[in-house]
């Protein structure tokens, strides 16, 4: 009963360190609304983004790569829940070679109902590649780039639009999936790539018809992960709470190869278009996903009396209870210790030789 409670004070401690930590993140907002003058930055200069745009060296930067090892597992995320998405039979859609990416205008009737605290409305989605020799997810799994990468990019519905979301610490939401190349033609992604031959040139767009945009996303919807980060162009402001979805879109070779060689920058082709992992600085990656579910169950298995701690046991939880046991071990560990010597301290005064052999060690045997 006393190492319940000694656990229990354990578990509560580090419930408020990770309180403490995760208020003082709190970004500052930097209320330069963006000059209004354009810049112009590419990709083969990332290193002199921050330059221009000082948030670009901030502590919050995305992409990220994601360590599936160091993944918190967080049962507490709410399921994401979209409405609106499927636009069959609307009204059509702009898509866009804006010399940085290809990128579809979407309506803000497309909305994250659940999975935040605000409902949030879409804005555009678009994407980011390589070439055939070179994969060019922006995100990495365990430093392992993906082919291509999709972002579909929402603000909060109590800003008035995007534009004006973009520097609030709340504003944005992006939900990002891998690319990757499977067997067959993907017919959801063909309705935009089908229309690439007509934006070809930096600044042209075409109007395509609408269609099913939720079948751009993993069918599982449910396992993804989640930390806070920022845009990954300029001015990468750090207002981006990222859902990178666990299960990978499959497009044909074909369909990739057509993303990756049909889009110019000026003259030359409009590829590799990913920014490099940025560093965590002490930001946790949440997990809506277990890979290892039976840790839960031992857990529960081993303690039953724990039932309300149990439901949202994190690492860190983990190892508060580990580390409360480690010391409780010590503790008798040391009594044992102490008791013995006690013994022997009574027994030495009988037989005064034994005492050399219990005299503590000195610093030279540090
Ligand atoms: C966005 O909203 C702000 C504030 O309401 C307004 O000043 C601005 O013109 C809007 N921008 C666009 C692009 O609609
Ligand atoms: C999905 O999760 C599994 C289990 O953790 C992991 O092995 C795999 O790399 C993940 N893939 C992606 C794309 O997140
Ligand atoms: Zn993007």
């Amino acid at each position: 009963m006393q190492l319940e409670l000694f656990v229990t004070f354990l578990f509560i401690q580090n419930q408020v360190l990770v309180a403490t930590a995760s208020s003082s993140s709190e970004e500052d907002e930097d209320d330069d609304k963006g000059s209004s003058h354009e810049h112009h930055w590419g990709y083969d200069d990332q290193e002199g983004w921050s330059s221009t745009f000082q948030d670009c060296r901030g502590q919050s930067q995305s992409p990220i790569d994601i360590e599936t090892g160091k993944a918190i597992y967080d049962p507490s995320l709410p399921h994401i829940e979209l409405e609106g998405f499927d636009l069959t039979g609307s009204s059509a859609l702009k898509l866009q070679n804006n010399g940085h990416t290809l990128k579809l205008s979407l309506p803000s009737t497309m909305r994250i109902v659940k999975g935040f605290d605000q409902v949030y409305l879409a804005s555009q989605l678009h994407f980011h590649w390589g070439t055939v020799a070179v994969p060019g997810s922006e995100h990495t799994i365990n430093n392992v780039h993906f082919p291509a990468e999709i972002h579909v990019v929402h603000y909060n519905s109590k800003y008035t639009n995007i534009s004006e979301a973009a520097s609030k610490r709340d504003g944005l939401a992006v939900l990002g999936g891998f690319i990757g190349i499977g067997l067959h033609e993907n017919e959801n992604y063909e309705k935009i790539l089908s229309a690439l031959k007509d934006v070809s040139i930096e600044a042209s767009d075409t109007d395509i018809p609408g269609f099913n945009v939720r079948h751009l996303l993993p069918n599982n919807l449910e396992k993804f992960y989640r930390y806070q980060g920022s845009l990954t162009t300029p001015p990468c402001f750090q207002t981006v709470h990222w859902t990178m979805f666990n299960e990978t879109i499959m497009v044909s070779r074909k369909q990739l190869a057509a993303l990756e060689d049909s889009l110019k920058a000026g003259h030359q082709l409009l590829s590799k278009n990913f920014r490099v992992a940025q560093l965590l600085h002490g930001r946790r990656v949440l997990a809506s996903f277990t890979s290892s579910p039976s840790v839960n169950k031992d857990l529960s298995e081993i303690k039953p009396t724990f039932a309300p701690i149990e439901g949202q046991m994190s690492r860190g939880d983990m190892l508060s209870i580990a580390l409360g046991a480690l010391f409780i071990l010590t503790l008798l560990a040391f009594s044992v210790y102490v008791y013995q010597q006690r013994k022997t301290y009574s027994r030495s005064k009988k037989h005064s030789r034994e005492n050399v052999i219990y005299k503590p060690a000195t610093k030279d045997d540090v």
